[in-house]
């Protein structure tokens, strides 16, 4: 009898041990051209992130129900849509109750930031931004994954139309277009960024979600050549009226009125701003162990 209840005991403890260790569990979003599993990208990603963080819990979002609708969410499923369904995926995890850490790649890494300011539960402590466009892009020099022509096609569709209504509801990249030559159209047109970065009207709910991120880290890669301008990564932007002068986050309208309460998040000391040489979406293992994976021990 003694023995059963020192053996109940320490199976107790054992329990509450785990618990209290326990590592916060990471959810993943992909890029354009990608998904949640391919061996070579977002599946090496996880698979790293299990052998540096013990035991520790990853979810990739896949949008759309398999692998081929999830490809395709990347071009075509309007990220206001796609955000429900990882709104759903994430608050009916039970893995995922306690709150947990966000990487986002390229764009979903913007679609992330959003995600934390619509779905504040369960809630997300540190987000992890690689390439992410959060002032959007002007400019498609590459697509990766598609061919030639379609990455023409689509770069000419966003040229002439992004902000046809059509166009928006059709093509995710044209939600995030951002015309430095018309920002007056991108404030009032963009289905999706303009809403996110509180450029038409303030949304209290996005910045009060906003300020409950305990980290926000953005991973500029200095030698991008697919997203334009590469100062998007760090939340800057062209200055209006013209596509060659930057405008740092902190010399930005956004900042100095604080629209978005990132200027508040920086006097938290939340923001934190990275820099990589190299192309989009290039870093080593090495350079994740060193620089992301401690972020996400503690
Ligand atoms: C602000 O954002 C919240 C969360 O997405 C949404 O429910 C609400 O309708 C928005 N309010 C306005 C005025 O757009
Ligand atoms: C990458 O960009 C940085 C900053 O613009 C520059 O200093 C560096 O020389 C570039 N590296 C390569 C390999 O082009």
């Amino acid at each position: 009898m003694h023995f059963k209840a020192a053996f109940g005991y320490l199976l107790f403890i054992t329990t509450v041990a785990e618990y209290t260790t326990a590592t916060t569990p990471i959810v993943l979003w992909h890029g354009m051209g990608d998904t949640c599993c391919f061996p070579f990208s977002l599946g090496s990603i996880k698979k790293i992130l299990q052998e540096k963080i013990e035991g520790v819990y990853v979810k990739s979002l896949k949008i759309g129900g398999n692998l081929i609708e999830d490809y395709k969410s990347g071009f075509f499923i309007h990220p206001d849509k796609q955000l429900k369904d990882a709104c759903n995926q994430i608050s009916t995890d039970p893995q995922l109750t306690n709150g947990f850490n966000a990487l986002g790649f390229s764009q979903g890494a913007q679609f992330l930031r959003a995600l934390a300011q619509r779905c504040p539960n369960p809630p997300m402590k540190t987000l992890v931004s690689f390439g992410g466009q959060h002032q959007g892009v002007f400019g498609l020099p590459e697509c990766p994954s598609l061919s030639k022509q379609s990455c023409e096609y689509m770069r000419k569709v966003l040229n002439y139309a992004a902000y046809e209504k059509w166009v928006q509801k059709l093509l995710v990249q044209a939600t995030y277009w951002h015309d430095p030559l018309n920002e007056a159209e991108y404030k009032a047109k963009s289905t999706f960024l303009a809403d996110i970065n509180n450029e038409r009207t303030v949304n209290q709910t996005y910045i009060d979600n906003l300020q409950k991120l305990e980290r926000f880290v953005m991973v500029k890669f200095l030698n991008d050549t697919i997203v334009q301008p590469i100062e998007t990564e760090w939340f800057g932007f062209y200055k209006p009226d013209q596509d060659k002068d930057i405008l740092p986050l902190k010399e930005s309208p956004l900042y100095k009125e604080d629209r978005l309460g990132l200027r508040q998040l920086d006097a938290d000391s939340k923001l934190v701003f990275l820099a990589i040489e190299g192309d989009h979406l290039h870093f080593t293992d090495e350079w994740l162990d060193e620089h992301i994976v401690p972020i996400l021990k503690n």
